[in-house]
């Protein structure tokens, strides 16, 4: 398993590598963006981006992450609301795939979003498909990327926005490990919006191939040893009912699946938010 750091602030980036002593990759998105301390700073002064400055702001962030990570994978969000069209998304995947070498460009996964991903896959490109909260989502991000090398398409199912809505984030992990078993390795379970360290044992025990987590988690992790799952983290001793396996086949036509879930609806209307919060619409 791969652990990568999930936030968007270099400094976090350089504590963590020094607490680890090793770090496989980093993921950001605009409301880690936003958090981001220089952007922060901009918007509590008013002194909002204009409508390019902020991708330059991002470009050469992820270009300070590269270089901290050389050998490493950075994701990079592309803007997407409901409106977003296939077109935009590619205009954008392409442009930040140039800025690094070691890019993974994220895009939601909706229908646009994996019709733009079947192109860029296409085009030798790489991707993290986000905003994943089902199997059948899984399955179609599957089968729309068939074809891509090994590793080239990361499957980013979001744990932790389950948990607060009651479901089990970790059985969704674990029924799509269990989904890809028969797989080609084309596409990588990425357990994301981690938010404890139960999350991230838990992910390692069900066989995730990557972990992103806040730097919180990777430094307490660090700091108590770096402790592999055991009883301790049985995570479905929470008693919470485990989501049931689908009889899925990962052999359909991409557009035969039902990929419809309101969470990956309401994460793209958050993401969309915290990107405009730090444009200055009039620019
Ligand atoms: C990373 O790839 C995800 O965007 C991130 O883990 C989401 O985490 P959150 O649900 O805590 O915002």
């Amino acid at each position: 398993t791969r652990i990568f750091l999930d936030g968007a602030d270099p400094q976090e980036t350089r504590q963590v590598i020094a607490a680890l002593g090793f770090l496989d990759g980093q993921t950001t998105n605009p409301s880690l963006l936003a958090k981001n301390p220089e952007a922060e700073a901009h918007k509590v002064a008013g002194n909002k981006f204009s409508s390019t400055a902020i991708y330059d702001f991002y470009k050469a962030l992820c270009q300070e992450l590269s270089a901290l990570l050389p050998k490493g994978s950075i994701s990079i969000e592309v803007y997407a609301d409901a409106d977003t069209t296939v077109a935009d998304m590619l205009t954008h995947a392409r442009e930040f795939d140039a800025w690094i070498p070691n890019a993974h460009i994220k895009l939601p996964t909706t229908t646009a979003g994996l019709e733009a991903a079947a192109v860029l896959t296409g085009e030798g490109r790489r991707v993290n498909m986000t905003l994943v909260f089902s199997q059948s989502q899984a399955a179609a991000v599957y089968a729309a990327t068939r074809g891509a090398g090994r590793g080239d398409v990361f499957l980013s199912p979001f744990v932790g926005r389950l948990d607060d809505r009651g479901e089990d984030g970790m059985d969704l992990i674990k029924n799509i490990v269990a989904l890809y078993g028969q797989s080609d390795g084309h596409v990588q379970v990425l357990s994301a919006s981690v938010r404890t360290m139960d999350h991230f044992l838990c992910s390692l025990a069900y066989g995730a191939d990557i972990i992103t987590a806040p730097a919180k988690v990777l430094l307490a992790w660090a700091e108590a040893g770096k402790p592999i799952p055991g009883p301790k983290y049985g995570y479905n001793a929470k008693g919470l009912a485990p989501i049931p396996a689908e009889a899925l086949s990962l052999n359909k036509n991409w557009r035969e699946y039902d990929i419809r879930h309101p969470l990956t609806d309401a994460g793209l209307k958050k993401f969309a938010d915290d990107w405009n919060s730090l444009i200055d619409m009039n620019s």
